[in-house]
């Protein structure tokens, strides 16, 4: 099938080389005319782990294009894909649709057939309608149905997720979209995927209540963390106490400094717009966002208590600062918060991320960053752990006892056993679990 994809971000850079994989015709557009630049050179504008490779495939296969040019990707498809980003508006409020509904207008026009709008971004219910409406109006020709496909991926895995997804959502009662969206997907259904056909509020409402459910897990054992503290429990013991009850699943129960990225944050924020706009406020998901809030700079004080009260004239060698591994993204990552707190407090930081390294350069100020990760360490007088790179797993503990000041680590992510840290020397501060004093 011939497809393009407005946006190509995260979301449609993946989805689009990933459908292209499939055997679909795939054209990436994007408004940025650097990034197409890049991508048509070969460069891949994001790190996400086979991406590179995937498009380079599909590319060479001539199944994968990339443009800038709504005239020359939207004739002629059968699926007009629309992922573009749907960040919390300025000032305040729910989700800036202004990018879909741009995309929606600049599209219009140039739809010479039938083809089905679908919606990938993560938006409120009722923007498919408002899409429709936009492109009605614009082409009142137009042949044409929109559809609600909301995407689950994770980024740092996010090939993966697509191509095995849990789940396909779709929203439509169109029959002839839904024709079109299971000619899409058929590779997929052959590996026995999910597919939930349903109308377009529901599946817009879908991935709403996906991220603000797993925003709640998270911060319930990030709250039960706090009380295995205070009480000497484990909160790794309780996680797998009460995940392995296959009603609540071990995903998404790992203690840590707090949600952040991309989705989480926006997505929760939107949703009790939603909420309060239908009244109907939803009182869970509004203490879960202001639970995230307070925990990220209850970390900060944790870091600081570690410290043993003050920061004035210390020096923490910081590993990691993206919002999760396998990622550059920094949108909302922790680091962002805890950072600045730490240095208010008097601290010096350095800090090293395998990957996030120029992004992160453009949020946080008066950082010294490093090459790797022992670089930053030299007469630090703690290390600090934010975000569970795998490399930071493996740390050689010898070199880096030579090389602190203090044999001090605080890890936000509880990347180290207890017993190995007693065995290495360290004074160990971790989450939800007794400290290695
Ligand atoms: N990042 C994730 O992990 C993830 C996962 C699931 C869903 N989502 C949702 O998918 C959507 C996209 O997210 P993302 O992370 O890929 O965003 P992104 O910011 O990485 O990418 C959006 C892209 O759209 C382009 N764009 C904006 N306006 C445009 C226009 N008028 N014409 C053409 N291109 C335009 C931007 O230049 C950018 O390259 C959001 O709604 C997000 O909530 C994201």
């Amino acid at each position: 099938m011939k497809v393009a994809m407005i946006g190509t971000g995260y979301v449609g850079l993946v989805t689009g080389a990933c459908f292209a994989d499939l055997g679909h015709k795939v054209v990436c557009v994007d408004k940025d005319a650097e990034k197409i630049e890049r991508l048509k050179k070969g460069g891949i504008p994001i790190y996400e782990p086979g991406l590179e490779d995937m498009v380079q495939r599909n590319v060479e296969a001539g199944r994968l294009s990339f443009t800038t040019s709504m005239a020359e990707a939207v004739p002629g498809r059968d699926a007009i894909f629309i992922a573009v980003g749907t960040p919390t508006r300025e000032n305040g409020g729910g989700a800036d649709l202004s990018a879909v509904y741009a995309v929606a207008r600049e599209l219009a026009m140039h739809i010479n057939g039938y083809t089905v709008i679908v919606d990938k971004s993560t938006v409120p219910v009722g923007t498919g309608d408002e899409v429709e409406a936009i492109i009605r109006q614009a082409n009142p020709e137009a042949e044409f149905d929109v559809a609600s496909n909301p995407e689950f991926l994770r980024e740092g895995s996010a090939i993966e997720d697509f191509m095995r997804p849990d789940r396909v959502v779709i929203g439509t009662d169109s029959e002839r979209a839904r024709a079109v969206m299971q000619a899409l997907y058929r590779p997929l259904t052959m590996h026995e995927t999910p597919m939930i056909y349903t109308n377009r509020p529901t599946a817009e409402l879908t991935k709403y209540a996906a991220n603000a459910f797993l925003a709640t897990k998270v911060t319930f054992i990030n709250e039960i963390a706090d009380i295995c503290e205070r009480v000497g429990a484990d909160v790794q013991d309780v996680s797998r106490g009460i995940g392995l009850d296959s009603r609540i699943g071990l995903k998404f129960l790992q203690a840590g400094a707090g949600f952040g990225g991309s989705c989480f944050p926006k997505d929760t924020l939107a949703l009790t717009e939603t909420a309060r706009k239908v009244g109907r406020p939803t009182q869970i998901v509004e203490s879960v966002m202001a639970a995230n809030n307070e925990r990220k700079r209850r970390m900060a004080e944790k870091i600081i208590e570690a410290c043993g009260g003050s920061l004035e004239g210390k020096t923490l060698a910081v590993l990691g600062v993206t919002f999760k591994p396998n990622t550059d993204d920094m949108r909302d990552a922790p680091s962002l918060d805890i950072v600045p707190l730490l240095q208010k407090a008097g601290g010096r930081i350095r800090a090293y991320d395998p990957e996030g390294m120029q992004e992160a350069r453009k949020y946080l100020d008066g950082v010294e960053w490093g090459e790797d990760a022992y670089s930053i360490m030299p007469d630090a007088d703690a290390l600090l752990i934010l975000t569970e790179w795998n490399e930071f797993r493996v740390l050689d503990f010898e070199r880096v006892k030579k090389l602190l000041k203090t044999p001090l680590v605080i890890d936000l992510r509880n990347i180290y056993a207890l017993p190995e840290m007693t065995k290495a020397g360290f004074v160990y501060h971790s989450v939800g679990r007794k400290p290695v004093l």
